[in-house]
Protein backbone atom coordinates (compact mmCIF):
# COMPACT_ATOMS: atom_id res chain seq x y z
CA UNK A 1 0.00 0.00 0.00
CA UNK A 2 0.52 3.25 -0.42
CA UNK A 3 1.09 5.93 2.33
CA UNK A 4 -1.84 8.00 0.70
CA UNK A 5 -3.73 4.91 0.93
CA UNK A 6 -3.61 4.81 4.81
CA UNK A 7 -5.59 6.44 7.69
CA UNK A 8 -4.12 6.77 11.08
CA UNK A 9 -6.72 7.35 13.67
CA UNK A 10 -5.31 8.48 17.09
CA UNK A 11 -2.43 10.31 15.03
CA UNK A 12 -0.97 12.18 18.29
CA UNK A 13 -1.10 9.71 20.62
CA UNK A 14 2.05 7.25 21.64
CA UNK A 15 1.59 4.79 18.89
CA UNK A 16 -0.34 7.23 16.55
CA UNK A 17 2.72 9.28 16.05
CA UNK A 18 5.06 6.52 15.87
CA UNK A 19 2.79 5.75 13.33
CA UNK A 20 3.02 8.94 11.49
CA UNK A 21 6.54 8.77 11.52
CA UNK A 22 6.71 5.81 9.71
CA UNK A 23 4.00 6.56 7.03
CA UNK A 24 4.99 11.09 6.75
CA UNK A 25 2.46 10.61 3.64
CA UNK A 26 -0.66 8.95 5.07
CA UNK A 27 -4.07 10.62 6.10
CA UNK A 28 -3.56 11.58 10.00
CA UNK A 29 -6.18 12.06 12.41
CA UNK A 30 -6.83 12.96 15.96
CA UNK A 31 -10.17 13.67 17.55
CA UNK A 32 -11.11 17.31 16.71
CA UNK A 33 -10.95 15.96 12.82
CA UNK A 34 -12.55 12.92 13.45
CA UNK A 35 -14.38 11.42 16.66
CA UNK A 36 -14.41 7.88 16.29
CA UNK A 37 -17.31 8.02 19.12
CA UNK A 38 -19.72 9.91 16.56
CA UNK A 39 -21.20 6.72 13.88
CA UNK A 40 -22.28 9.16 11.55
CA UNK A 41 -19.27 11.42 10.99
CA UNK A 42 -17.31 8.06 10.43
CA UNK A 43 -20.38 6.91 8.22
CA UNK A 44 -19.97 10.43 6.46
CA UNK A 45 -15.81 10.18 5.69
CA UNK A 46 -14.49 10.20 2.63
CA UNK A 47 -12.51 6.85 2.74
CA UNK A 48 -12.82 6.79 -1.09
CA UNK A 49 -8.69 7.01 -1.27
CA UNK A 50 -8.38 4.61 1.61
CA UNK A 51 -7.12 0.79 1.74
CA UNK A 52 -6.07 0.79 5.27
CA UNK A 53 -7.33 2.35 8.85
CA UNK A 54 -4.37 2.05 11.35
CA UNK A 55 -6.61 2.67 15.27
CA UNK A 56 -4.37 3.95 17.43
CA UNK A 57 -7.04 5.76 19.19
CA UNK A 58 -7.84 4.69 22.55
CA UNK A 59 -9.17 5.70 25.87
CA UNK A 60 -6.34 4.60 28.03
CA UNK A 61 -6.77 5.55 31.47
CA UNK A 62 -7.12 2.15 33.13
CA UNK A 63 -8.02 4.08 36.49
CA UNK A 64 -10.13 6.53 34.89
CA UNK A 65 -12.13 3.97 33.49
CA UNK A 66 -13.01 2.91 37.50
CA UNK A 67 -14.77 6.16 37.21
CA UNK A 68 -18.59 6.50 36.42
CA UNK A 69 -17.82 9.80 33.88
CA UNK A 70 -14.28 7.36 32.74
CA UNK A 71 -16.59 4.40 32.48
CA UNK A 72 -19.08 5.95 29.90
CA UNK A 73 -16.33 7.24 27.92
CA UNK A 74 -13.59 4.57 27.56
CA UNK A 75 -16.97 2.28 26.44
CA UNK A 76 -17.84 5.43 24.04
CA UNK A 77 -13.81 4.85 22.69
CA UNK A 78 -13.06 1.29 23.01
CA UNK A 79 -16.33 -0.07 21.74
CA UNK A 80 -18.46 2.24 19.72
CA UNK A 81 -15.96 4.11 18.62
CA UNK A 82 -13.75 0.69 16.83
CA UNK A 83 -17.93 -0.52 16.38
CA UNK A 84 -18.39 2.62 14.09
CA UNK A 85 -14.57 1.94 12.33
CA UNK A 86 -15.37 -1.70 11.51
CA UNK A 87 -18.79 -0.65 10.03
CA UNK A 88 -16.20 2.03 7.74
CA UNK A 89 -14.25 -1.21 6.92
CA UNK A 90 -16.75 -3.42 6.01
CA UNK A 91 -18.77 -0.96 3.85
CA UNK A 92 -15.80 0.30 1.52
CA UNK A 93 -13.76 -3.04 2.19
CA UNK A 94 -11.19 -1.43 4.16
CA UNK A 95 -7.80 -3.30 6.04
CA UNK A 96 -8.71 -2.42 9.92
CA UNK A 97 -5.89 -2.25 12.00
CA UNK A 98 -6.42 -2.25 15.66
CA UNK A 99 -4.76 -2.45 18.65
CA UNK A 100 -5.48 -4.10 21.49
CA UNK A 101 -4.21 -5.10 25.37
CA UNK A 102 -3.30 -7.88 27.70
CA UNK A 103 -6.02 -6.34 29.70
CA UNK A 104 -8.69 -8.92 27.96
CA UNK A 105 -7.41 -11.49 30.46
CA UNK A 106 -7.63 -11.99 33.63
CA UNK A 107 -3.96 -13.08 33.70
CA UNK A 108 -3.62 -16.15 34.85
CA UNK A 109 -2.86 -18.25 32.41
CA UNK A 110 0.91 -18.06 31.47
CA UNK A 111 1.57 -16.83 28.19
CA UNK A 112 -1.69 -15.95 26.61
CA UNK A 113 -2.06 -16.88 23.48
CA UNK A 114 -4.38 -15.70 20.41
CA UNK A 115 -7.13 -18.25 21.23
CA UNK A 116 -7.48 -17.53 24.92
CA UNK A 117 -11.25 -16.90 25.91
CA UNK A 118 -11.66 -13.05 26.52
CA UNK A 119 -11.56 -12.68 30.70
CA UNK A 120 -11.50 -8.99 31.49
CA UNK A 121 -10.86 -7.46 35.26
CA UNK A 122 -11.80 -3.89 34.76
CA UNK A 123 -13.75 -1.38 32.73
CA UNK A 124 -10.91 -0.97 30.71
CA UNK A 125 -10.19 -4.91 29.95
CA UNK A 126 -14.16 -5.20 29.10
CA UNK A 127 -14.36 -2.14 26.67
CA UNK A 128 -11.04 -3.42 24.72
CA UNK A 129 -12.57 -6.88 24.74
CA UNK A 130 -15.58 -5.64 23.45
CA UNK A 131 -13.60 -3.07 20.67
CA UNK A 132 -11.60 -6.65 19.98
CA UNK A 133 -14.96 -8.67 19.09
CA UNK A 134 -16.32 -5.20 17.02
CA UNK A 135 -13.01 -5.22 14.84
CA UNK A 136 -13.25 -8.88 14.53
CA UNK A 137 -16.40 -8.82 12.27
CA UNK A 138 -14.61 -6.58 9.31
CA UNK A 139 -13.36 -9.45 6.84
CA UNK A 140 -10.08 -7.80 6.78
CA UNK A 141 -8.78 -6.83 10.33
CA UNK A 142 -5.38 -7.33 11.93
CA UNK A 143 -6.07 -7.05 15.86
CA UNK A 144 -2.87 -6.90 17.25
CA UNK A 145 -2.87 -7.59 21.19
CA UNK A 146 0.13 -5.73 22.88
CA UNK A 147 1.78 -4.22 26.12
CA UNK A 148 3.71 -1.79 28.17
CA UNK A 149 3.93 0.83 25.50
CA UNK A 150 6.01 3.28 25.59
CA UNK A 151 7.25 5.61 23.07
CA UNK A 152 6.61 9.59 22.70
CA UNK A 153 4.29 10.63 25.92
CA UNK A 154 3.24 10.07 29.54
CA UNK A 155 4.98 6.24 30.09
CA UNK A 156 6.16 4.09 32.64
CA UNK A 157 10.17 4.54 31.77
CA UNK A 158 9.75 8.36 31.70
CA UNK A 159 7.70 8.12 35.14
CA UNK A 160 10.75 6.15 36.60
CA UNK A 161 13.54 8.68 34.76
CA UNK A 162 11.60 11.69 36.34
CA UNK A 163 12.40 9.95 39.76
CA UNK A 164 15.72 9.22 39.11
CA UNK A 165 16.39 12.77 37.78
CA UNK A 166 15.03 13.27 41.23
CA UNK A 167 16.59 10.93 43.10
CA UNK A 168 14.09 9.46 44.34
CA UNK A 169 14.36 5.26 45.07
CA UNK A 170 10.43 4.31 44.73
CA UNK A 171 8.85 1.02 45.89
CA UNK A 172 7.58 -0.92 42.75
CA UNK A 173 5.17 -3.59 42.31
CA UNK A 174 7.03 -6.84 42.08
CA UNK A 175 4.07 -9.72 41.22
CA UNK A 176 2.52 -8.04 37.85
CA UNK A 177 5.00 -9.42 35.20
CA UNK A 178 5.14 -8.65 31.26
CA UNK A 179 7.48 -7.30 28.42
CA UNK A 180 7.78 -3.68 27.70
CA UNK A 181 7.04 -2.72 23.88
CA UNK A 182 8.59 0.26 22.42
CA UNK A 183 5.88 1.80 19.88
CA UNK A 184 9.29 1.19 16.91
CA UNK A 185 8.49 -2.55 17.61
CA UNK A 186 4.91 -2.17 16.83
CA UNK A 187 5.50 0.03 13.46
CA UNK A 188 7.73 -2.63 12.44
CA UNK A 189 4.73 -5.29 13.59
CA UNK A 190 2.42 -3.09 11.14
CA UNK A 191 4.84 -2.48 8.14
CA UNK A 192 5.42 -6.69 8.24
CA UNK A 193 1.67 -7.48 8.44
CA UNK A 194 0.33 -5.35 5.90
CA UNK A 195 4.14 -5.44 3.76
CA UNK A 196 3.97 -9.61 3.72
CA UNK A 197 -0.04 -9.67 3.29
CA UNK A 198 -0.01 -12.09 6.28
CA UNK A 199 -3.49 -14.05 7.12
CA UNK A 200 -5.73 -11.49 8.50
CA UNK A 201 -7.03 -12.21 12.26
CA UNK A 202 -5.44 -11.69 15.58
CA UNK A 203 -1.85 -11.09 16.47
CA UNK A 204 0.01 -10.83 19.94
CA UNK A 205 2.75 -8.10 19.26
CA UNK A 206 4.73 -7.11 22.14
CA UNK A 207 8.89 -6.57 22.06
CA UNK A 208 10.51 -10.39 22.73
CA UNK A 209 13.02 -10.72 25.76
CA UNK A 210 12.71 -11.54 29.49
CA UNK A 211 9.22 -11.83 31.38
CA UNK A 212 10.10 -8.76 34.14
CA UNK A 213 8.10 -7.80 36.87
CA UNK A 214 7.50 -4.05 36.90
CA UNK A 215 10.10 -3.36 39.72
CA UNK A 216 13.02 -5.56 37.67
CA UNK A 217 11.90 -3.33 35.03
CA UNK A 218 12.86 -0.54 37.16
CA UNK A 219 15.97 -1.59 38.30
CA UNK A 220 17.09 -2.17 34.10
CA UNK A 221 16.26 1.39 33.85
CA UNK A 222 17.71 2.66 36.74
CA UNK A 223 21.21 0.83 35.59
CA UNK A 224 20.42 1.76 31.83
CA UNK A 225 20.36 5.69 32.84
CA UNK A 226 23.65 4.97 35.32
CA UNK A 227 21.91 5.78 38.29
CA UNK A 228 23.42 2.87 40.42
CA UNK A 229 22.73 4.57 43.80
CA UNK A 230 19.22 3.76 43.24
CA UNK A 231 17.29 1.30 44.91
CA UNK A 232 14.13 -0.44 43.55
CA UNK A 233 11.86 -1.95 47.23
CA UNK A 234 10.01 -4.86 45.77
CA UNK A 235 5.97 -4.39 46.74
CA UNK A 236 2.85 -6.25 46.00
CA UNK A 237 -0.38 -5.47 44.23
CA UNK A 238 -2.33 -5.97 47.01
CA UNK A 239 0.19 -3.49 49.33
CA UNK A 240 0.54 -0.81 46.71
CA UNK A 241 -3.08 -0.34 45.66
CA UNK A 242 -4.54 -0.93 49.62
CA UNK A 243 -3.91 3.01 50.24
CA UNK A 244 -5.72 3.84 46.54
CA UNK A 245 -9.34 2.73 46.27
CA UNK A 246 -10.85 2.62 43.44
CA UNK A 247 -8.07 2.11 40.93
CA UNK A 248 -8.66 -1.18 38.33
CA UNK A 249 -7.78 -4.64 38.41
CA UNK A 250 -4.86 -5.71 37.00
CA UNK A 251 -3.48 -8.74 35.04
CA UNK A 252 -0.36 -10.38 37.06
CA UNK A 253 0.45 -12.41 34.19
CA UNK A 254 1.23 -9.74 30.74
CA UNK A 255 3.42 -11.88 29.03
CA UNK A 256 2.35 -12.81 25.37
CA UNK A 257 2.95 -15.79 23.40
CA UNK A 258 4.76 -14.64 20.26
CA UNK A 259 4.40 -18.05 18.52
CA UNK A 260 2.00 -16.97 15.96
CA UNK A 261 3.76 -13.70 14.81
CA UNK A 262 6.87 -15.17 14.43
CA UNK A 263 5.59 -18.22 12.76
CA UNK A 264 4.52 -15.39 9.53
CA UNK A 265 8.83 -14.71 9.58
CA UNK A 266 8.49 -11.81 11.79
CA UNK A 267 11.55 -11.66 13.80
CA UNK A 268 10.95 -9.72 17.47
CA UNK A 269 13.42 -7.49 19.04
CA UNK A 270 14.38 -7.78 22.44
CA UNK A 271 12.54 -5.13 25.10
CA UNK A 272 16.42 -4.47 26.70
CA UNK A 273 17.50 -3.45 23.49
CA UNK A 274 14.86 -0.88 22.52
CA UNK A 275 15.39 0.10 25.96
CA UNK A 276 19.00 1.63 26.01
CA UNK A 277 18.47 3.20 22.83
CA UNK A 278 15.36 4.89 24.55
CA UNK A 279 16.97 5.89 27.40
CA UNK A 280 20.13 7.05 25.50
CA UNK A 281 17.71 9.21 23.63
CA UNK A 282 16.06 10.93 26.24
CA UNK A 283 18.87 11.93 28.39
CA UNK A 284 21.17 13.14 24.90
N1 LIG B 1 -0.24 2.35 26.69
C1 LIG B 1 -0.12 1.06 26.94
O1 LIG B 1 0.64 0.63 27.79
C2 LIG B 1 -0.93 0.06 26.13
C3 LIG B 1 -0.77 -1.31 26.37
C4 LIG B 1 -1.47 -2.23 25.58
C5 LIG B 1 -2.30 -1.78 24.58
N2 LIG B 1 -2.46 -0.45 24.38
C6 LIG B 1 -3.32 0.00 23.29
O2 LIG B 1 -2.48 0.55 22.27
C7 LIG B 1 -3.15 1.58 21.59
C8 LIG B 1 -2.30 2.84 21.57
O3 LIG B 1 -2.03 3.24 22.90
P1 LIG B 1 -1.20 4.58 23.23
O4 LIG B 1 -0.47 4.35 24.49
O5 LIG B 1 -0.47 5.02 22.02
O6 LIG B 1 -2.43 5.58 23.52
P2 LIG B 1 -2.41 7.15 23.87
O7 LIG B 1 -1.02 7.68 23.83
O8 LIG B 1 -3.25 7.33 25.09
O9 LIG B 1 -3.17 7.77 22.61
C9 LIG B 1 -4.53 7.52 22.35
C10 LIG B 1 -5.02 8.51 21.32
O10 LIG B 1 -6.40 8.23 21.08
C11 LIG B 1 -7.02 9.44 20.76
N3 LIG B 1 -8.46 9.42 21.02
C12 LIG B 1 -9.09 9.34 22.22
N4 LIG B 1 -10.43 9.42 22.04
C13 LIG B 1 -10.64 9.55 20.71
C14 LIG B 1 -11.81 9.70 19.90
N5 LIG B 1 -13.04 9.72 20.43
N6 LIG B 1 -11.65 9.81 18.56
C15 LIG B 1 -10.43 9.83 18.00
N7 LIG B 1 -9.30 9.70 18.71
C16 LIG B 1 -9.40 9.57 20.06
C17 LIG B 1 -6.36 10.48 21.66
O11 LIG B 1 -6.42 11.69 20.96
P3 LIG B 1 -6.98 13.04 21.61
O12 LIG B 1 -5.91 13.49 22.54
O13 LIG B 1 -7.18 13.90 20.42
O14 LIG B 1 -8.25 12.67 22.32
C18 LIG B 1 -4.92 9.97 21.75
O15 LIG B 1 -4.07 10.67 20.87
C19 LIG B 1 -4.51 1.72 22.28
O16 LIG B 1 -5.45 0.94 21.58
C20 LIG B 1 -4.30 1.11 23.65
O17 LIG B 1 -5.49 0.60 24.19
C21 LIG B 1 -1.78 0.48 25.13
Amino acid sequence: VNDSEIIIIGANGQLGTALHQKYPGATAVDSDMLDITDGEAVAAFDWSSKKVILNAAAYTNVDGAETDAGRTLAWKVNATGVRNLAAAAIEHDLILLHVSSDYVFDGTQKAHTETEALSPLGVYGQTKAAGDLSASLAPKHYILRSTWIIGEGKNFVRTMLSLADRGISPTVVADQIGRLTFTGELVRVVEHLLGTKAPFGVYNATNDGPVNSWAEITRKIFAAANHPELTVTDTTTAEYFASKPGVSPRPLNSEMDLAKLHQTGFESRNWEDDLKAYIAKELA
